[in-house]
């Protein structure tokens, strides 16, 4: 089924002082750009009333199903200064699939994936006066579907709407690039099997609040998961997913089983860094092996991944009574060259080999 967006740019875009102001220091998701993209769906009916408008506030009923039972999916990526003044997105067809999956999951309605790259497209095309130069900075664009019945009654909505924002970033971690600490987490998991672990559903974030303000409460800058049934497997931040790099190179991240969100930037890392000839282990990984391993320097290096983040070196994983430091917590050299391997690519510095990065100005 396809869908049709009607484009109606908004008379008043903000003055241009003003942006080059925002981009030349941008935060994360703090300000928004001109335009947005909604689409509606009801029962029935399938998407209708696509459209590119202007940002805006919406008023929503009190008692809309999303604000209740949380019936709500969102996407995130970025689009990417090129070096000859374009933009182009990275892998958006793999939002696009995985906003689906996560719509099947919650009893949304999907949003066709063709119409899910266009609806992109069309904003960044629209807003492209918005997407900032320089290393680290780029347009995120947020995608989400939430349920817009009015009523109590504990089922799926049978209306929801799609809509994209966008919004100019910088990194997600403030200031230069440094070594992140973790607060592993000893009460609380974010997902359990049969549970929502794999989908990009609101609920999922707001039950990791808690664990990551003690986080904060540790001096930790991220919690990091286990899983929900033993307490030993290693599982992925509260936004981002997490390798280690052993002693000889080889790459470990915990398996895509269910419960874990599936990174792109994580698959993305996974390819890169066999073709840089490293052996990469997707399995489950026990955390000793981590407070072991950093110990007898056989886990030499650990690194947080995701659009926001990157490729964010972990210095120091932290419990209740103590720490594991990997590589003397610096930025370790695999983490490094897999970051400028990978920011490369997203810039344009170099050939896009796996057809990875979409133009789109
Ligand atoms: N895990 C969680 C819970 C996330 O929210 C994200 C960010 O989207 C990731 C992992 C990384 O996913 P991606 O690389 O697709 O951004
Ligand atoms: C992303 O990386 O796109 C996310 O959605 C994670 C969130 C921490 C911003």
């Amino acid at each position: 089924m396809s869908v049709q967006f009607s484009v109606q740019p908004s008379g008043t875009l903000v003055d241009a002082e003003v942006r080059a102001d925002i981009l030349a220091n941008p935060a994360f998701g703090r300000v928004f750009t001109d335009h947005m993209v909604t689409a509606q769906w009801q029962l029935g009916e399938g998407w209708h009333d696509a459209r590119l408008e202007a940002y805006a506030s919406i008023s929503i009923d009190p008692a809309s199903v999303v604000l209740h039972y949380g019936q709500t999916v969102f996407e995130g990526l970025k689009a990417y200064r090129q070096p000859d003044g374009g933009v182009s997105l990275f892998r958006p067809e793999r939002n696009a699939a995985r906003m689906a999956r996560s719509a099947r999951r919650l009893a949304l309605p999907e949003f066709p994936e063709d119409a899910f790259v266009q609806a992109l497209e069309l904003l960044v095309q629209q807003d492209r006066d918005w997407v900032p130069g320089g290393e680290g900075a780029s347009l995120y664009l947020r995608p989400f579907i939430w349920a817009t019945e009015v009523g109590l009654g504990v089922r799926p909505s049978e209306s929801a709407l799609f809509q994209l924002i966008a919004s100019p970033a910088g990194n997600y971690f403030s200031g230069p690039l440094r070594p992140v600490s973790l607060w592993l987490s000893q009460e609380y998991t974010r997902s359990a099997p049969g549970g929502t672990g794999a989908a990009k559903c609101g609920g999922n974030y707001a039950s990791s609040l808690v664990a990551q303000a003690e986080a904060a409460e540790h001096g930790c800058d991220q919690v990091v998961f286990l899983d929900a049934v033993e307490h030993r497997w290693l599982e992925e931040l509260g936004g981002m997913n997490v390798f280690l790099v052993l002693d000889d190179g080889t790459l470990v991240t915990p398996e895509v089983s269910g419960t874990i969100l599936e990174g792109i930037t994580r698959d993305s890392i996974i390819t890169l860094a066999k073709e840089l000839g490293h052996h990469v282990e997707e399995r489950k990984v026990d955390v000793d092996e981590w407070r072991k391993g950093a110990a007898d320097g056989t886990v030499v290096e650990a690194f947080a991944c995701g659009t926001a983040a990157v490729i964010t070196p972990i210095g120091a994983l932290r419990w209740p009574g103590g720490e594991a430091i990997a590589g003397g917590g610096e930025p370790g050299a695999v983490t490094m060259k897999l970051r400028t391997a990978l920011l490369d690519l997203q810039y344009g510095r170099v050939e896009d080999t796996h057809g990875w990065m979409r133009r789109v100005v």
